[in-house]
């Protein structure tokens, strides 16, 4: 592999496929606490982590973050839904934690659905609400592209107008209100971690037009760009960004009271693409 190669050796795809597990139209990474859409997976095949060579790994793990990917179908969409995800403050680089977004690519994925635990920046904002995003600010100070050479005869500059693809986030917005759960839309400021902000970086990235933050997307939504994967992108409100005496613990449990809510509306995103 040299530096810049963003694609994934066959033996993962090999050891992936080999499971029986469909070839997925729809890539999903389910963040902290959000792993229980993989419940609504029906014809499951379960591959770990530790099962696909190139996978990263992490100098550090952090519980919450379950790591295996769940294969199979929502409704007629083949899925592959990945639990857990490895993180730039854990240690490793964009492009590795860009791996999942990598993989749906390799695959032939069409589209890259990607969740997370954020900090409320929006004072409109309140633990439990669900922000659809819109578009980000990558304030990770790296980029999974680095070294990366662009397709075959292309260049590496990548355009991220409209990342966040309009159209499905119209079919969000529709879901939504069809199965009664609240979204409203928002910009994502991607930090690099693992220190929650402080009160002077939320007023700074409020200022910059962010609506929420947090420490994982940037670098997957980049690459599923470079691949020309369309994006929805979902971040679940665990906390106030900056306040005092967030905990991880407390992030989690967050996460568990509005999972049912996100998953059964990213569930009925899935079945209908
Ligand atoms: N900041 C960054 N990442 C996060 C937060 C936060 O407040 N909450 C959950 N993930």
């Amino acid at each position: 592999m040299s530096i810049g190669d963003l694609s994934v050796a066959a033996e993962d795809v090999e050891a992936y496929l080999e499971s029986g597990a469909p070839h997925p139209r729809v890539v999903v990474i389910a963040g902290s606490g959000l792993g229980g859409l993989a419940d609504a997976v029906e014809r499951q095949h379960v591959v770990s982590h530790m099962d696909l060579p190139g996978f990263p790994k992490a100098g550090t793990s952090v519980r919450g973050h379950e790591g295996r990917v769940v294969g199979g179908y929502i409704g007629d969409t083949p899925v592959a839904i990945f639990q857990g995800r490895v993180h730039c403050y854990q240690g490793v680089s964009a492009r590795d934690a860009a791996y999942p977004a990598r993989f749906a690519a390799a695959l032939g994925a069409e589209v890259l659905v990607v969740t997370n635990a954020a900090g409320g920046v929006s004072e409109d904002l309140a633990p439990g609400q669900i922000v659809l995003i819109r578009d980000h600010i990558n304030l990770m100070g790296d980029n999974p592209l680095l070294g990366w050479s662009g397709p075959e005869g292309g260049t590496p500059f990548v355009s991220m107008y409209g990342a966040y693809d309009k159209q499905m986030r119209s079919i969000a917005v529709a879901v939504a209100e069809e199965i009664g759960v609240t979204v409203t839309e928002g910009v994502y400021a991607g930090l690099l971690g693992p220190t929650y902000e402080t009160p002077a970086e939320v007023a700074f990235v409020r200022t910059a037009g962010a609506d929420v933050v947090g420490m994982s997307t940037v670098p997957e939504v980049i690459v599923a760009r470079a691949f020309g994967l369309k994006v929805l992108g979902l971040s679940l409100v665990t906390n106030v960004a900056g306040a005092s005496g967030i905990s991880h613990a407390e992030v989690l449990e967050a996460g568990k009271h509005a999972e049912e809510s996100l998953t059964a509306l990213v569930g009925a995103v899935l079945s209908r693409l």
